[in-house]
C-alpha cells in the first residue's frame, strides 16, 4: 500500500449532483449522489436552468456528508476536483465554484477535471487498466473513439457526425412514449420485445472510418413506429428491441475499425474500455464483449453506477492529475465545450 492521497472530487455538469472522495490505492472513501430526475421528469428532458439551481441547492450539505461520511478532516485531503466542462455551463459553474472555494480555504491544489476524461479514466480506478487502451466514449452528449496514451493524451479515432449515442436512446424513448431518462427505459422494454421483428438500417454499417451516425436510425424508428399503427406495449418492446439490436451491431462494427486502427498505432494495446452513461445497457456490453473477444481484447466496463454521471470519476481524475503534478489555477474559467483530445 502507498502513502495514501486522496481528492475530493464534484460532479454537477449535467442533472446529477454528486461528491466523492477516493485515494490513491484505488479506494473509495465516500461518495454521495443527489439525482435530479424528479425535477426534469415533467419536461421529458433536462432544463439547464433548473439543473443550475438544483446543483446550488444541494452542493452545500452534499459536500459536508461526504466529508462527514469519508472520516477525513478536510484539512487532510490533498486536492480538490471538480468538472469544468463540458456540459450544461450553469451547473459546471456551481461545481467549479464549490471546487475553488474549498481549494482556497484549505489551500490544498485545485484540480480542473475535464467531465469526459473523468469518464474516461473510470477504468484505471475500478480494473487498475495500464495506458494505452481504445476507449468507446458512450454518453448522452457524445460518442467517441479514442486511443488514451496517458493522462490528458488522447488520440481521436471517430466521433458522432449527428446524434450522440444515449440521444438517440432519450429520442426513441421519447417517441415510443417510454418516458424519461430514456437509455434505461428502452432496455427494459426491450427485454420484452423481439429484436428480429422489424428491419431497421444499421448506419455506417462497413464504412472504413470509426464515425458513428445516428439520426438516420431516429427517422427510421419514427417511421416505423408510424407505419405499424397504434403502439400498444409489445409493439413498443419489439421496435425498442429492434433499434437497441441496431446499436449493438453499429457499436461494434465502429469499435471493430477501431481496433485495427489502434494496433498498427500501439501494438501492445490490448484492452477496450467503454465509458458513459450508455455503457450501462447489458445488450450493447454482450455485444461489445463479443467483438473484443474475437480480436483477442479484453474488454472492461465500469459498474453502471459508475458509468453513468457520479462524484467518483472525477475524485479519481483529480487524483490522476495530482499525482502527475497537473494543477490548475483558481483562474480556471469553466467550459461549455471542451473536447478530450484538447485536454492538455
Ligand atoms: O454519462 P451520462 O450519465 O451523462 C452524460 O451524457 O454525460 O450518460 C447519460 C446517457 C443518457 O442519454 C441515458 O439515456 C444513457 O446515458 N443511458 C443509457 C442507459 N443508462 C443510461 N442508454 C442505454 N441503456 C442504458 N441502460
Ligand atoms: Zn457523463
Amino acid at each position: 500500500m502507498i502513502d495514501p492521497m486522496t481528492v475530493l472530487g464534484i460532479e454537477t455538469s449535467c442533472d446529477e449532483t454528486a461528491v466523492a472522495i477516493v485515494d490513491n490505492n484505488r479506494r473509495v472513501l465516500a461518495h454521495s449522489l443527489l439525482s435530479q430526475l424528479d425535477e426534469h421528469r415533467m419536461y421529458g428532458g433536462v432544463v439547464p436552468e433548473i439543473a443550475a439551481r438544483a446543483h446550488l441547492d444541494a452542493i452545500d450539505a452534499l459536500t459536508q456528508k461526504t466529508i462527514r461520511d469519508s472520516g477525513i478532516k478536510l484539512q487532510d485531503l490533498n486536492g480538490i476536483a471538480a468538472t469544468c466542462g463540458p456540459g450544461l455551463i450553469g451547473g459546471v459553474m456551481v461545481g467549479t465554484m464549490m471546487g475553488k472555494a474549498l481549494s482556497l480555504s484549505t489551500g490544498k491544489p485545485f484540480l480542473a477535471v475535464n467531465h469526459l476524461e473523468a469518464h474516461a479514466l473510470t477504468a484505471r480506478l475500478t480494473d487498475d487498466v495500464q495506458f494505452p487502451y481504445l476507449l468507446l466514449l458512450i454518453s448522452g452528449g457524445h460518442c467517441q473513439l479514442l486511443a488514451v496514451e496517458s493522462v490528458g493524451k488522447y488520440k481521436l479515432y471517430g466521433s458522432t457526425i449527428d446524434d450522440a449515442v444515449g440521444e438517440a436512446f432519450d429520442k426513441v424513448a421519447k417517441l415510443l412514449g417510454l418516458g424519461f431518462p430514456g437509455g434505461p427505459a428502452v432496455e427494459q422494454a426491450a427485454k420484452h420485445g423481439d429484436a428480429n421483428k422489424y428491419e431497421l438500417p444499421c448506419p455506417m454499417l462497413g464504412k472504413p472510418n470509426c464515425d458513428f451516425s445516428f439520426s438516420g436510425l431516429k427517422t427510421a424508428v419514427r417511421s416505423l413506429s408510424e407505419r405499424v399503427g397504434a403502439l400498444d406495449e409489445q409493439k413498443r418492446s419489439d421496435i425498442a428491441a429492434c433499434f437497441q439490436r441496431v446499436v449493438a451491431d453499429c457499436l461494434a462494427d465502429r469499435v471493430k475499425h477501431a481496433i485495427e486502427k489502434i494496433v498498427i498505432d500501439y501494438p501492445a494495446c490490448k484492452t477496450l474500455v467503454v465509458a458513459g452513461g450508455v455503457a450501462a445497457n447489458q445488450t450493447l456490453r454482450a455485444s461489445l464483449q463479443y467483438i473484443s473477444g474475437k480480436h483477442g481484447f479484453k474488454l472492461v466496463t465500469p459498474p453502471p453506477a459508475l458509468c453513468t454521471d457520479n462524484g467518483v470519476m472525477v475524485a479519481w481524475a483529480g487524483l490522476e492529475k495530482l499525482r502527475l503534478g497537473m494543477t490548475d489555477g483558481l483562474d480556471f474559467a469553466p467550459r461549455p465545450r471542451w473536447p478530450l483530445y484538447e485536454t492538455v
